[in-house]
């Protein structure tokens, strides 16, 4: 069996390990990443579509924003439809900030060809099956083209998403869970339609929820409420886009178009917090740490953030071998992830329809959605979360 020598052993190429192993080359840190799927697959995962500003600002201060200045959609507020018809909340003249919609898989493709362009270590195909010795001379093994290697490190980074092998090496007494699972999921849908508005529109509805977002002026993604358990063959093309209509529907005649479907996925969702992200010289980041349930548009958002809290603690340790910022990754990065789970929680369970759901609580919802669109202080609340609160730690970048 070989065995690699680096920095930074990184599990998962998804959004927190491309990034992660981004920054550290940037600061001269070196690190290897193993990613269990083919590069086409992940690079054709669709996921989220929504970047904060501060997740902007750090791609394009690290220099991998060149295509996401060009192709991405720059939105300075969002819909909020209830009772047939759309509120506006202004991001731009609340907060004075706005975010931008460019697909993760792009953001996955950009990390990819920069890392592949400087010519640094990424495996694909390569299943990292066990990590040990994180107390004190950590190491991964893995599985490529049907052999076993293995990489000695400094530090393994864990960015191997909800389902990887990071978070369970560490044992079960040396971890705190906190979990929610709510009774509905998401049907997602990506279709070949020009977005039948230019802003995001998040839809209450006494069917249920339902999300208008887009991916380019020619691709339209769009979501709705369904059971848990539901079988994606049950919805056909023509029920999905029939639902839509019927959620959306404004008393003004909203138009909803619909096109050819390219992609269809079920997304249950969760919340998760695994407390305290670390354990040794092993760091859990993303999903691999902490889920959101999509409504508040977080995930991909506090991976980034994640990130920044570690690749700052790796350059003080490598720079004057101080372990203080890294012995906080864990609680730095919980504050903001909280905050992340409050607003996610909070806008799951102010527009969706619970089961059993009586008229006092459909009065509830829209008294609820009536002040947040017609109070400033509520609006307020409502956009400075979703476009990111500020970083309470300064960054590199
Ligand atoms: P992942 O993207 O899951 O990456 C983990 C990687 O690790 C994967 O590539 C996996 O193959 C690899 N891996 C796993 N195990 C191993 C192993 N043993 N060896 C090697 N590699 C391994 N977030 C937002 O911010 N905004 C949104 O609008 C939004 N919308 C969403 C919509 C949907 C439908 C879904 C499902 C999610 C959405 N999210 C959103 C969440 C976001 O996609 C995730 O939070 C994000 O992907 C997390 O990135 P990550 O790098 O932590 O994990
Ligand atoms: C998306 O475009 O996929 C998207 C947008 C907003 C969300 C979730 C997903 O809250």
């Amino acid at each position: 069996m070989v065995t690699l020598r680096t920095q930074v052993g990184i599990i998962g190429a998804g959004p927190a390990g491309l990034t992660l192993a981004h920054l550290l080359h940037l600061q001269g840190i070196e690190s290897v990443v193993l990613e269990r799927q083919s590069r086409e697959h992940v690079e054709t995962r669709v996921r989220a579509g929504v970047l904060e500003q501060g997740t902007v600002e750090i791609l394009i201060g690290s220099g991998v924003g060149e295509r996401l200045q060009r192709e991405g959609l720059q939105h300075r507020g969002v819909q909020l439809r209830f009772d047939g018809k759309s509120h506006r909340i202004d991001f731009q003249e609340l907060v004075g900030r706005s975010i931008t919609v460019y697909a993760q898989q792009e953001v996955v493709k950009d990390l990819i060809a920069a890392r592949i362009g400087y010519h640094e270590p990424i495996f694909f195909e390569a299943e990292a099956t066990q990590v040990a010795d994180f107390d004190a001379q950590p190491r991964v093994r893995y599985q490529q083209d049907g052999a076993s290697h293995e990489i000695a490190c400094d530090f393994i980074a864990g960015c191997d998403g909800f389902h990887g092998i990071c978070r369970p090496a560490i044992p079960a007494a040396a971890l705190k869970i906190h979990e929610r699972h709510y009774p509905f999921a998401w049907l997602g849908i990506l279709a070949r339609v020009a977005p039948a508005s230019e802003e995001l529109i998040y839809t209450y509805h006494e069917r249920g929820f339902a999300l208008l977002s887009m991916r380019s002026p020619e691709v339209s993604r769009l979501y709705v409420q369904c059971d848990p358990g539901e079988d994606v063959n049950h919805w056909p093309d023509d029920r999905i886009w029939e639902e839509l209509r019927t959620r959306m529907a404004t008393r003004d005649g909203f138009v909803l178009k619909d096109g050819p479907i390219l992609q269809k996925g079920i997304t249950p969702m969760r919340s998760f917090v695994a407390e305290p992200m670390q354990a040794g010289r092993l760091f859990l980041l993303g999903d691999a740490a902490h889920i959101v349930p999509p409504t508040g548009a977080k995930g991909l958002n506090l991976a980034v953030a994640d990130v920044r809290v570690l690749t700052r603690g790796l350059v003080e340790f490598y720079k004057s071998k101080k372990r203080d910022a890294l012995q906080q990754y864990g609680e730095r990065c919980l504050r903001r992830i909280w905050k992340a789970q409050r607003f996610s929680a909070w806008m799951t369970s102010m527009l969706h329809r619970f089961p059993n759901e009586d008229d006092f609580s459909h009065g509830i919802h829209l008294a609820e959605l009536d002040y947040v669109t017609s109070s400033r202080a509520a609006s307020t609340t409502l956009a400075e979360n979703y476009v990111g609160l500020p970083f309470d730690t300064p960054g590199l970048f």
